[in-house]
C-alpha cells in the first residue's frame, strides 16, 4: 500500500486542545490517526494499477474530483452513483470477515486503514490498496474521534436528585424536544444539525406529540450573545424548564451556541439545573454528549474543537431552502465582535463534501441554497491546496437542477472580483450580495480593526454596480462604536446616502466580554447611541422604500416558500435580490415552485403582487 498524497489538512488550525486527561495536544494530532475511531471512506475500483497512478496524478493537480471520477470510472457498482461512498469503516471491525462492508471493501483493505498498520494517513488523504477486487484508490473523507477523551468537562451531579430526561432509566418513553433557536443563520444551521442529530436517537420533535400543552423533555436553547439583549433572553427561557425540573419532571436542559461557548461552567454555576452547555463547534456531537448526559453526568463541551463532517443528516426547517455551510470559524479580530471567540480558527469544508450536500439537496427537491461563513471570502485558505471562494461559486452554480445560490458574509477586506464576476455570469447565483461596512469612517473603521476603508468599500459597491446594474446590496452597520464622534456618525449617513443599501441590519454597539473595544474608556452614553440608532433606522427605512418601490410594475420570479399566516390564501416567497413578496395562491399548489409575479405594491417590509406564469 503506498499514501501517495495529501488533500486537507487544517493548516491554521494550530491551537491546543487540553485533554481529560490534563495532557495537552495540538489540533493537527487531533485529527490524525491516533485519535481516530473510524475513517468514512470512498473508494473507486480499477482493474489495473496503471490506471488508478495515472488517476492519482490528476487528482494530486487538483483538477478533477474524486466523487465525479468515482462516479463515471470506478468498477463497484454499489458504490459508483454514490460517488464512491461506502461508509464508515470502523477499526474495531476491521478485521471482521462478516463486516456488512465486506463486499465493498475486503477485509485486507479495511485492515490496511487501521492506524499502526503503516500508514498514519489524515482526512483528505488518498491511498491506493489492492485486494482480490482489484486496484482501490480510497479517500479518507472524514475521521471519527473519540470525542469523550477531549476538551469536555463532566460533573457528577451528586447530592441533587434532578431526574434527566435521557437517563437511560427513562427507556421505553417516547421522549420529544424542541430547539430554540436565537440569533444568526449560522445558528439556524447549527438547530438543524442538532435536531437531526436528536431525531435520529428516535427523540421526536414535540409538535408531533399529540397532547395540548406538552412540554418537551428534551430541551435545547440555541445561544447568540452578538449583543448583550441576545445573551439576556437565554435565562428568562430556561427559568421555566429549570422550575420543571426542581417540580420532579425528569427533563434535560441543553445550552447551546455561542452564550454556551461564553459562559462555559459559569452557566451551570448561575442556572444548576443544566445538564449540558456546548459551544458552537459541538453542534454536530450532540449525540456523544447526551449518552454522558444520560449517565448521570452534568456536561461542558466548550473547548476548541475540529468540526467533522456530519453523520447525520439535518433535519431542515424548510423544504425548499438550505443552509450549507463551507467554512466555520472567523480568524478576523474586529475589535467589537465576540464570534472569533465563541466560534474559534476558520475551518473549510472540503469543495467536494459541499457539492456532495448541494446535489444531495437538489435530488431532494431544494431549489434554493444559502452558503454561509462568518468571513464566506476566506474559503479555501486554510485547505491544501488552497481553494478560493469564487472557484467553489463557480462550482455550486453549475450544479444542474440548483435554481438559486446565495451567499452571506461577505468582508470587504477579502471580497474579489472574481466573486462579483462569478455572480455576474451565472444566472443560478442570485444578483444579491450581503457586504457589511460597520461604519463610513476611516478612523472609526481602523479602531474597528476592519482592515478595509470606505473607498474600497465603495470601489466593491461600484464593481457590482457597473457589472450588475439590478444587483441588490444589504449590509450591517453599527452606530455608537467607542469614541464615534457626531461627524464620524455622519459619515455613516453619507455612506449610506452614497450606496442607497437595499436594506442594512442596524445595531447599537453592545459591549462584549473578551473582545478589545469593551475594554476601552470611551464608551458612548446610552442616549447617544439610541439618539443615532433612531436616525440610522429613518434612513435606512426610507432608502429600503425607494429600492423597493423600483420593482413596481415589474414581474419577476418569486420562489414560493410559504403560507402567509395572517391571510391563509395568500403564499409568499422571494425575488431573487431578496424581497419578500405576497400574493394570492394556494400552498399546495404552489410551495417550491419558480412563478412569474407582477409586482403591484410596496408596504414597509415587502411588496405584493399577483401571480402571473409559472416562471418555467
Ligand atoms: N462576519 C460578519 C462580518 O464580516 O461583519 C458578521 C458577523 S456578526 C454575527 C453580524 C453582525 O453583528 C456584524 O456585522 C455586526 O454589525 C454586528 N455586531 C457584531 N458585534 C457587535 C457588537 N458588539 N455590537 C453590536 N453589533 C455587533
Ligand atoms: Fe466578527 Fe469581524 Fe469575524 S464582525 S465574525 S470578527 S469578520
Amino acid at each position: 500500500m503506498t499514501q501517495l498524497f495529501s488533500t486537507k489538512q487544517p493548516k491554521t488550525a494550530k491551537p491546543s486542545f487540553p485533554t481529560l486527561r490534563g495532557t495537552t495536544v495540538n489540533a493537527r494530532k487531533i485529527v490524525d490517526s491516533k485519535s481516530a475511531k473510524a475513517y468514512r471512506v470512498r473508494h473507486i475500483l480499477l482493474q489495473t494499477e496503471e490506471l488508478a497512478d495515472q488517476l492519482l496524478s490528476n487528482f494530486r493537480g487538483g483538477d478533477m474530483l474524486f466523487t465525479e471520477v468515482a462516479a463515471q470510472m470506478s468498477d463497484c457498482t454499489l458504490t459508483k452513483e454514490k460517488g464512491g461512498e461506502v461508509g464508515w469503516v470502523d477499526f474495531a471491525t476491521a478485521s471482521d470477515p462478516e463486516h456488512h462492508l465486506d463486499g465493498l471493501l475486503p477485509k485486507n483493505v479495511r485492515e490496511a486503514l487501521v492506524p499502526g498498520q503503516g500508514t498514519d494517513a489524515k482526512t483528505g488523504d488518498v491511498l491506493k490498496i489492492e485486494s482480490h477486487r482489484g486496484v482501490h484508490l480510497i479517500q479518507l473523507a472524514d475521521i471519527m474521534v473519540d470525542v469523550r477523551e477531549r476538551g469536555k468537562k463532566r460533573f457528577r451531579a451528586e447530592g441533587n436528585n434532578w431526574r434527566t430526561a435521557v437517563d437511560p432509566s427513562n427507556s421505553g418513553k417516547q421522549l420529544y424536544y424542541s430547539v430554540e433557536t436565537m440569533g444568526c443563520q449560522m445558528n439556524s444551521a447549527d438547530s438543524e444539525r442538532i435536531s437531526g442529530q436528536l431525531e435520529s436517537m428516535n427523540i421526536l420533535p414535540l409538535d408531533e406529540k399529540d397532547e395540548k400543552k406538552a412540554q418537551p423533555d428534551v430541551v435545547v436553547i440555541n445561544t447568540c450573545s452578538i449583543r448583550d439583549h441576545a445573551e439576556q433572553k437565554v435565562y428568562s427561557y430556561i427559568g421555566p424548564h429549570a422550575k420543571r425540573k426542581r417540580d420532579g419532571e425528569s427533563v434535560s436542559i441543553i445550552v447551546a451556541g455561542c452564550v454556551a461557548e461564553q459562559e462555559g461552567e459559569q452557566l451551570l454555576r448561575r442556572c444548576p439545573e443544566v445538564d449540558l452547555v456546548m459551544g458552537p463547534q459541538y453542534a454536530n456531537r450532540i449525540a456523544d454528549l447526551l449518552e454522558d448526559v444520560g449517565n448521570g453526568n452534568q456536561v461542558v463541551a466548550t473547548a476548541p474543537e475540529y468540526i467533522v463532517e456530519d453523520i447525520t443528516k439535518p433535519k431542515r426547517d424548510s423544504t425548499t431552502c438550505a443552509w450549507v455551510n463551507i467554512i466555520y470559524g472567523c480568524n478576523e479580530r474586529c475589535a467589537f465582535c465576540i464570534v472569533p471567540s465563541t466560534r474559534g480558527i476558520e475551518q473549510s469544508r472540503t469543495a467536494e463534501s459541499v457539492i456532495k450536500e448541494c446535489e444531495e439537496l437538489v435530488k431532494e427537491g431544494y431549489k434554493e441554497i444559502t452558503l454561509l461563513g462568518q468571513n464566506i471570502d476566506a474559503y479555501g485558505r486554510d485547505l491544501s491546496p488552497k481553494r478560493k471562494f469564487s472557484d467553489l461559486l463557480n462550482m455550486i452554480g453549475a450544479i444542474e437542477g440548483l435554481e438559486r445560490v446565495r451567499f452571506v458574509t461577505s468582508h470587504p477586506r477579502y471580497m474579489s472580483d472574481s466573486v462579483v464576476d462569478a455572480v455576474a455570469s451565472n444566472p443560478s447565483l442570485c444578483n444579491s450580495f450581503h457586504i457589511p461596512f460597520q461604519s463610513g469612517n476611516d478612523k472609526v473603521l481602523r479602531e474597528m480593526g476592519r482592515g478595509h476603508t470606505v473607498a474600497k468599500y465603495l470601489s466593491i459597491v461600484e464593481r457590482i454596480r457597473n457589472q450588475i446594474p439590478d444587483a441588490s446590496i444589504t449590509a450591517d452597520v453599527i452606530v455608537g462604536f467607542p469614541g464615534e464622534t457626531e461627524e464620524e456618525f455622519l459619515d455613516t449617513l453619507k455612506l449610506m446616502e452614497t450606496v442607497k443599501f437595499d436594506s442594512v441590519n442596524t445595531a447599537v454597539y453592545s459591549p462584549r466580554p473578551n473582545t478589545p473595544a469593551a475594554e476601552w474608556t470611551n464608551q458612548l452614553d446610552e442616549e447617544t447611541k439610541s439618539d443615532r440608532l433612531q436616525r440610522i433606522n429613518r434612513l435606512n427605512l426610507q432608502h429600503a422604500g425607494e429600492r423597493r418601490a423600483r420593482m413596481i410594475g415589474r414581474t419577476e420570479k418569486v420562489l414560493v416558500e410559504g403560507r402567509n399566516v395572517k391571510k391563509p390564501n395568500q403564499v409568499y416567497g422571494r425575488t431573487e435580490h431578496g424581497y419578500l413578496v405576497y400574493f394570492d395562491g394556494t400552498i399546495d399548489e404552489l410551495l417550491g415552485a419558480i412563478v412569474d409575479v407582477k409586482l403591484l405594491e410596496s408596504s414597509t417590509y415587502s411588496l405584493t403582487g399577483e401571480i402571473v406564469g409559472r416562471g418555467e
